[in-house]
C-alpha cells in the first residue's frame, strides 16, 4: 500500500473515530482494509479508498471503522474493577436509593457489560433494584453479537458453576468449551445496547451515571481526543461516581476534577 493512500486511510479513522494509527499499525490497516476489499469484490486499495469516500457509499464508513477497530476483550477483564463495583453495590445498598446507571462506554461484543450485569445480579442476589447499564460502542459488527449474548463454554469459563447455571441457558446439547451459551433474558434485560462514537462529543445521554467503565479504548486516542471525551464523562457523572479506565491507562496530563482512588479508579468528587 502507497504511504499517501494509507495515510488517507487513517486521516478517516482519525476524523471520523478519534483512532490514531501510527506508521507501526501500516501492516494492520492493509490487512482490515483487505478484508473489506474481499467483502466488496475490489481488488486495488486505491479503489477501495475512492469507494470509501465516495458520497454514493456514506453506509461503507461503518463497514470501515468496524473493520479498523480492534476489539480484543473477554468476562471479568481486569477482575479488581468488578471487585470495586462489588464494594460499591454494598455502599448504594446502605444508603437506601433504588436507582442507579452504569455506562460501559466501549463494550465490543458484550462480554464487559454481562460482567457488569453478573457482579450487580450477585450482589443485589437477585433482588435487583432500578439497575440499567447503557453498553455502547462505535463498532455495529460487535454490538450485533454483544445484543445477542451467545458465547462459547469456554468463553464463560471464568464465571463459577453456580454463576453459569444462575445466569446462561446451554444452548446446544454437551457441556463443553464449544458449547454455545445465551445470557439468560434477567441478565439481558439490565443492559441496553447503542451505537456511539466516544470521539464525538457531547453524548446524547442525560445522566446522572454513578459509574463509568471506558476501558482499554482510550489507548487508541491522543490526547486531544482523550480529553475531550474524559471532560464528557465527567460532565455525566453524578456527583461522587467513579470513572475506571484500563489497568494499563491514566488521566496524567490531562484537564479533570476528578480524583484518582487508586490506579485507573477515578472518582468525581462532591
Ligand atoms: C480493545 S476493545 C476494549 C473492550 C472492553 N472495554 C475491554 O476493556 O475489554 C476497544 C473497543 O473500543 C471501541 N472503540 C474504538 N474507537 C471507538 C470510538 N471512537 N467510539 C466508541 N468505541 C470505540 C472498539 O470498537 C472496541 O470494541
Amino acid at each position: 500500500m502507497k504511504q499517501s493512500i494509507f495515510n488517507k486511510f487513517r486521516g478517516i479513522a482519525y476524523d471520523k473515530a478519534g483512532i490514531s494509527l501510527g506508521e507501526q499499525k501500516k501492516e494492520l490497516v492493509i490487512a482490515r482494509v483487505a478484508k473489506r476489499q474481499r467483502a466488496l469484490n475490489i481488488t486495488d486499495a486505491a479503489k477501495y479508498l475512492e469507494y470509501l469516500e465516495s458520497p454514493n457509499h456514506e453506509e461503507e464508513l461503518i463497514h470501515f471503522l468496524d473493520a479498523i477497530s480492534t476489539n480484543f476483550t473477554h468476562f471479568m477483564r481486569e477482575k479488581s474493577h468488578f471487585e470495586l463495583l462489588e464494594q460499591e453495590i454494598d455502599i448504594w445498598k446502605k444508603s437506601g436509593r433504588s436507582r442507579y446507571r452504569i455506562w460501559c462506554a466501549a463494550s465490543s461484543s458484550g462480554e464487559e457489560p454481562y460482567s457488569i450485569a453478573i457482579t450487580v445480579a450477585d450482589a443485589f442476589q437477585r433482588n435487583i433494584p432500578d439497575v440499567r447499564i447503557l453498553a455502547t460502542d462505535i463498532n455495529t459488527t460487535v454490538l450485533k453479537k454483544a445484543s445477542a449474548g451467545e458465547y462459547s463454554g469456554k468463553a464463560i469459563d471464568v464465571f463459577s458453576k453456580a454463576q453459569r447455571l444462575a445466569y446462561f441457558t446451554r444452548l446446544t446439547e454437551r457441556d463443553a468449551e464449544d458449547a454455545v451459551y445465551r445470557v439468560k433474558p434477567e441478565i439481558r434485560d439490565l443492559l441496553v445496547f447503542k451505537r456511539l462514537n466516544l470521539a464525538q462529543p457531547p453524548f446524547p445521554m442525560k445522566g446522572p451515571i454513578d459509574i463509568v467503565f471506558c476501558r482499554n479504548v482510550m489507548i487508541y486516542f491522543d490526547r486531544e481526543v482523550r480529553q475531550r471525551l474524559v471532560s464528557e464523562i465527567e460532565r455525566l457523572l453524578a456527583p461522587g461516581g467513579l470513572l475506571m479506565v484500563g489497568h494499563s491507562e491514566t488521566l496524567a496530563g490531562l484537564q479533570t476534577g476528578m480524583k484518582a482512588m487508586r490506579p485507573s479508579v477515578y472518582r468525581k468528587v462532591i
